[in-house]
């Protein structure tokens, strides 16, 4: 079992006053106060900024923050990276195998374009043994929107027309939570630590963390002009902490990001991501899903460190995600 995490009432100058307006705003975490600036932890706090700084100081040393790797260790854990195949040949050529472990990839589109129906089919897939494309593991699911359907999960596992899978093991290997609010959300992500250990030890680890939607409670909560540096600050310690538990876990996690089609934009593309460059410079791949002719849909791979941007199209069918 891992060590439990220590508070944040646990830093020298962190009363329960203080802790409860860390927690409100965003700080959840001992990791999250450590790589705050003073003046932010300040102004939040309204206490000095010099007791920010200790405070700081403080979390920096219980923080478990990475430090410089040589590139040969960096060369060592990515030989650990494995790769969700979407069973798409089309799909996976364009990710270069599938959904990359120790990554973040978002997936945004407009309402409609196949978001949800990937990640159920991804929750199917990452429970197939390596052979058949999969890792063997189970996934970690946030549903914000309460679009998880069952009923699509079993018509997913019934459509790789693989004998003897029984969908009802699949559903038992997916542990689902609703968020009901931006704040739960992040909440949530810091408690699957727990899930996940105990994960570790059965016959399916986890390997899949799914959040359906990242951004919408986001979007719903921080409407206003005011409220946008908060917002992409909340976003990013989110993030932030979501790819430490995948990381430790050689796990991939598949995030969504609805976006709006905006008429009054003449030029350029007329979709942005919400979160914007938050989101984008966090997550480690960027998948834009749009809709095409005769029920088709495209992906297209717009951001990768180290693969060509390129597009790939595929249908949504009752048995689930299949070539055009
Ligand atoms: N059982 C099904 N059979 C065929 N297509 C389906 C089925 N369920 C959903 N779809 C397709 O998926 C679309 C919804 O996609 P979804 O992934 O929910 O969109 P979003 O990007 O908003 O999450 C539907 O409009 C439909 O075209
Ligand atoms: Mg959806």
């Amino acid at each position: 079992m891992a060590e439990k995490p220590q508070e944040i009432e646990d830093l020298p100058g962190v009363g329960p006053s203080t802790a409860e307006k860390l927690r409100e705003a965003g700080y959840l975490t001992i990791e999250s106060v450590a790589t705050t600036s003073p003046a932010e932890l300040a102004e939040i706090t309204e206490i000095s900024e010099a007791t920010a700084k200790k405070i700081i100081k403080a979390a920096r040393e219980k923080a478990d923050l990475d430090g410089f790797k040589t590139g040969k260790e960096i060369f060592e854990q990515r030989k650990d990276v494995r790769k969700i195949s979407f069973r798409v040949p089309e799909l996976d050529t364009l990710m270069g195998g599938g959904l990359e472990t120790q990554a973040i990839t978002e997936m945004y589109g407009e309402f409609g374009s196949g978001k949800s129906q990937i990640v159920h089919q991804m929750a199917v897939n990452v429970q197939l043994p390596e052979d058949d494309g999969g890792l063997n593991g189970s996934v970690i699911y946030i549903d914000t929107e309460n679009t998880f359907r069952p009923e699509r999960i079993e018509q997913m596992v019934n459509g790789l027309e693989i004998d003897g899978l029984d969908a009802q093991d699949f559903l038992k290997n997916i542990h689902i939570a609703r968020a009901h609010t931006s704040d739960h959300q992040m909440l949530l992500v810091e408690n699957s630590r727990e899930l996940a250990n105990e994960l570790k030890e059965s016959d399916k680890p986890f390997k899949l963390f799914i959040i359906d939607s990242l951004t919408a409670h986001f979007r719903a909560e921080y409407a206003g002009r005011g409220t946008l540096a908060t917002r992409q600050q909340k976003l990013n310690r989110h993030m932030h902490e979501l790819f430490k538990i995948i990381d430790e876990h050689n796990a991939v996690a598949l995030v969504t990001n609805q976006v709006m089609s905006n008429p009054a934009v003449f030029f350029g593309d007329p979709t942005k991501p919400i979160g914007g460059n938050i989101v984008g410079h966090t997550a480690t791949f960027r998948i834009y899903l749009r809709k095409s002719k005769g029920g088709k849909r495209i992906a297209r791979l717009v951001d990768s460190p180290n693969l060509p941007e390129g597009e790939a199209p595929f249908i949504v069918e009752e048995a689930g995600l299949k070539p055009c």
